[in-house]
């Protein structure tokens, strides 16, 4: 792994983790070969996907965003007090990041609480404009951008003497991982925070299932465009020849399983070319793009643990919608 000396890779080039087409490709056939079929939602966000998820987070309906949002508008001095008791702190932060939640943090911490922020992203030429715009705004910052798929690779904690580190995880994305890969996930963070060090997790709580139903079928479509740009990602990409027409967006919230389901589900029986391979959809076959997982502080506080981390505050809006956790990783023995 890079360690966070600021020598890692800033030029924009493509990381050698970022998956490559044939990664996609690998997956996308996977998928259609498993029953129920199946397709990981970070292959949503190409340009048109991430525009698409841009505009779900000015819906009415989306409560998700501008809830976080919201709490950070209200508590980032808190928070910031929090993360920098025991001294200044370094932030890292997996994922596209930097947005306005991760603004407003950087500075309530300020020239004097922070030492670095290191945005974390496969995208690098993305990284690198998130990068040069946030040098531009916050010139006291020190920014050091880390090309990386954060879901295999984060860069190790740097000097814990000058700096502790803080693992800042916004936007509810640990509610788009199973259980089992959050736990995991959860625990690279707490290697990548290192002894003592820290984790700020924004999560989606449990609430009135229809809010939640409205959230993942807006009125306007734009969460099922979203959803099947990724079929229209595989044609352009992958060479597949889906009909798009012939998908319908279906999203639903399962309560036995806590998580909001999205689905594509095929209006007749269909045939879909891979790669040499054909894969039928019976009429009323779906495959699922995503799953988004709702906590309750408790089950929440159990992820934490079962990574290896205490939970040491939590911030809530007035409607009890979302969360901001932080949990601490132990002590050096
Ligand atoms: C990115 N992630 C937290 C969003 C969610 O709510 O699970 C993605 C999304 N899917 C549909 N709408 C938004």
């Amino acid at each position: 792994m890079t360690p966070l000396d600021g020598t890692h890779d800033r030029t924009g080039a493509r990381s050698p983790l970022e998956p490559a087409a044939a990664d996609f490709r690998d997956d996308a056939m996977a998928g259609l070969r498993s029953t129920p079929k199946r397709l990981s939602p970070k292959y949503f966000y190409d340009t048109e996907g991430s525009q698409l998820f841009d505009a779900i987070c000015e819906l009415p309906e989306y409560y998700v965003t501008r809830t976080e949002l919201s709490i950070l508008e209200a508590e980032a001095g808190a928070i910031a007090s929090r993360l920098a008791a025991g001294g200044p702190c370094r932030v890292v932060e997996p994922g596209a990041g930097s947005g306005t939640k991760t603004r407003l943090l950087l500075r309530a911490l300020g020239p004097e609480r922070c030492v670095d922020y290191v945005p974390v992203d496969i995208a690098g030429e993305h990284l690198e404009r998130t990068a040069v715009e946030l040098r531009a705004e916050l010139p006291w910052l020190r920014v050091t951008p880390f090309a990386a798929d954060f879901s295999l690779e984060l860069p190790l904690p740097g000097d814990r003497a000058r700096a502790r580190t803080v693992v800042y995880f916004p936007g509810s994305t640990i509610g788009n991982f199973d259980p089992a890969d959050a736990e995991r996930l959860l625990g690279r963070f707490r290697e990548a925070a290192g002894p003592d060090g820290l984790v700020l997790l924004g999560v989606d709580l449990k609430k009135d299932p229809a809010e939640l139903h409205a959230a993942y079928n807006d009125a306007r479509g734009v969460t099922a465009r979203f959803n099947k740009n990724v079929l229209r990602r595989m044609n352009v990409e992958l060479g597949t020849d889906f009909d798009l027409d012939a998908f319908h967006h279906y999203a639903f919230y399962a309560p036995a399983h806590g998580r909001i389901e999205m689905h594509l589900v095929s209006v007749r029986r269909q045939e879909v070319r891979l790669g040499g391979e054909v894969f039928t959809f019976e009429d009323g076959e779906s495959i699922c793009t995503e799953r988004s997982y709702k906590y309750d502080l408790a089950t929440a506080e159990r992820l934490g643990r079962s990574a290896g981390l205490a939970l040491v505050d939590s911030w809530r809006d007035a409607e009890r919608r979302f969360a901001v956790l932080l949990f601490r990783a132990p002590a050096p023995a």
